[in-house]
């Protein structure tokens, strides 16, 4: 059984219990938005970073593409130079005449000045003239040696195939020469074998100069033997160092440097086709390799194509540094907005909490003073009843004891028997009236006709009240009905009568009003019902008392009346009012709503 709320002990009343700590509204949602905008930064450099990389490797790789085609264009264009300068050799019949007859000296003296003039203005290096048998019968760049088999691969080949054959080759002082090698046929069959060369050095130059890129040309180390290539590194003067590498060794390259950075394990890595990049002195150097292959189609080595890319990275790194500032500084001013935002929520939300937590802790005050008043309120009761009672009782106690003492005398006895019977009454009317407090109660409505009940109530009251004051009955026309317990409302009309008669000389009638009025506070519509009386009016002092069960300025009053009356109103969802009036005398309205709103007994004890 669930008991009334407002009947716990003092004991069981809680303390509030909202949490006294509030939600962190800005910890919830700044980390988590400071946190994205770390992503996203992060996700954005990331993929800056990524972008960078492919830029970077394509410009790479087109750069070595285009080497690839460079090298090959210009070794075909000078093949076909060379093989314009063999024909119109083979074209002089004073050279033809002196290679037929053999006759090295006509050979050089016809040919001579022109091979000088190829050497000096078209980068000839080399021009031999070779027997059908392959030896060699002159050479015009180094008249003094002759007479050895010359066997290179592009002689074998042209001697195979009976037609022109190019092809770099690796000469044993470690120099890349572009041979050309051509059968000269005779009148009687084939007179030998021109070749003619150049020497490939310039061609790393003109590639950087166009691709801007620097070149570095490694030959296998089994191609060549130390001494030959130092010889050659003296005789061309070059640079490097035969141990630098460890299957490799440097012949050619623009750079003047070559990057500390350029090992074994970084040809090992660009070898297999990666790209590598490293720092060197300030620079940043992006390399990928190249095969070199010889007339024969034999990897002899590697290009190695290094880009400067110092200047491309700087922007890039000042582009991402200033983008990244840019987003810091625009995701600071959102976090800041967003913070002071929060913060504004935040306070808010401590003041709602705060508020909820006050009237939590209001409540219960509330309660508890609702408690302390019913105790208190119980404990005058008691104390009225008590001593309401205790007065007669104590008359009773008294006059026995004088009945006793005055037994022989039987009329006195008699008087004060008669004396005691009238306390014992008024013990008797104080125990009726509490009853009749206490019947109030029990509460059965239906619909009743107001002015019926009203006529029938003041019936009843001119037959009780021996004063014959005036009454009179300012109802309206049609009927009033209102769903409410006649004998209670009665009950209570009755004891207003009593009230305005008891205060009543012979100033006047008593005015009973039945009004439709709707409630102030809730515009509930209703009606009230006043009685109206000239008599003394309510002195201000008491006003506040006079609802108060027990209170009473008449010597036989029970101080039950009004509170009787409050509580009828209350039982109906009503309530009860007391003024004074401006003329002198009171009125005291009972409002009842129209609709019924029938209260529950346990709310209003
Ligand atoms: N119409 C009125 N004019 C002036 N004073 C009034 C009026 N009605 C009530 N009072 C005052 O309010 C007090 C309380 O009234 P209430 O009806 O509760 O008790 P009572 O009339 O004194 O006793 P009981 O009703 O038991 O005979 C009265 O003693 C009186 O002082
Ligand atoms: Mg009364």
């Amino acid at each position: 059984m669930q008991s009334d709320p407002d009947e716990r002990p003092l004991s069981r009343l809680k303390s509030p219990s909202i949490g006294t700590q509030p939600r962190r509204v800005k910890a919830t949602f700044i980390w988590p938005f400071a946190i994205v905008l770390t992503f996203i930064l992060a996700a954005f450099v990331a993929t800056a970073y990524f972008l960078e990389v492919r830029v970077r490797d394509r410009a790479l790789a087109e750069r070595v593409a285009a080497v690839s085609k460079l090298v090959d264009q210009k070794l075909s264009k000078d093949a076909n130079l060379m093989q314009a300068v063999l024909r119109t050799l083979m074209g002089n019949q004073a050279i033809k005449a002196a290679f037929a007859s053999l006759d090295r000296e006509e050979l050089l003296r016809e040919a001579g000045p022109l091979f000088e003039t190829l050497r000096a203005d078209h980068r000839i290096t080399h021009l031999y003239f070779n027997g059908p048998d392959l030896v060699n019968l002159m050479r015009l760049h180094s008249p003094g040696e002759f007479g050895d088999l010359i066997n290179r691969e592009t002689m074998t080949k042209a001697r195979e195939l009976g037609s022109a054959v190019h092809g770099l080759e690796l000469g044993p002082l470690g120099t890349l020469t572009l041979r050309l090698v051509v059968p000269w046929q005779g009148a009687n069959g084939l007179l030998g074998y021109l070749e003619i060369g150049e020497e490939i050095g310039y061609l790393v130059d003109e590639i950087r100069d166009s691709l801007s890129v620097d070149l570095f040309v490694l030959v296998d180390k089994g191609f060549m033997l130390p001494q030959q290539w130092q010889h050659g590194l003296a005789l061309f003067n070059r640079q490097g160092s035969w141990d630098r590498f460890g299957t490799r060794v440097l012949v050619a390259q623009t750079a003047s440097q070559m990057p500390a950075a350029l090992n074994d394990p970084v040809l090992a890595s660009l070898s297999a086709g990666s790209t590598e990049v490293f720092r060197d002195g300030g620079r940043t150097l992006h390399l990928a390799m190249l095969p070199l292959n010889d007339a024969s189609g034999r990897r002899i080595g590697d290009f190695v194509v290094m880009r400067d890319i110092t200047t491309l990275q700087k922007t890039f790194l000042n582009s991402v540094l200033a983008v990244t500032l840019l987003s810091l500084l625009a995701g600071a001013g959102v976090l800041g907005l967003f913070y002071f935002a929060l913060d504004r929520v935040e306070r808010d939300y401590q003041r709602q909490h705060d508020l909820e937590h006050q009237l939590l802790r209001l409540g219960t005050e509330h309660q508890r003073i609702l408690q302390i008043e019913k105790l208190s309120a119980l404990g005058t009761m008691v104390g009225e009843i008590a001593h309401q009672l205790n007065n007669p009782l104590v008359g009773v106690v008294n006059l026995a004891q004088l009945a006793e003492r005055e037994a022989d005398d039987p009329a006195r006895a008699r008087e004060l028997l008669k004396e005691i019977r009238r306390a014992g009454a008024d013990c008797h009317a104080l125990i009726q009236s509490m009853l009749r407090f206490s019947k109030v109660s029990s509460f059965e409505s239906k619909p009743t006709s107001m002015t019926e009940m009203i006529e029938e109530t003041v019936l009843m009251f001119r037959q009780t009240e021996s004063r014959q004051v005036q009454v009179e009955m300012r109802l309206p026309e049609q009927a009033v009905v209102l769903t409410v317990d006649p004998i209670l409302i009665r009950h209570a009309l009755f004891n207003l009568l009593m009230n305005a008669a008891q205060a009543t000389a012979d100033e006047g009638a008593i005015v009973i009003g039945l009004d439709p009025e709707s409630n102030p506070d809730s515009g509930v519509p209703g009606w009230l019902l006043s009685v109206t009386d000239h008599g003394k009016g309510i002195a201000p002092e008491i006003m506040d008392k006079i609802f108060v069960p027990f209170f009473t300025t008449r010597s036989d009053g029970t101080g039950l009346g009004l509170p009787v009356v409050q509580h009828v109103a209350l039982l109906h969802g009503g309530y009860v009012t007391a003024s004074n009036r401006t003329g002198g005398g009171t009125q005291f309205a009972i409002w009842l709503p129209r609709e019924p709103k029938l209260t529950q007994k346990n709310q209003l004890d």
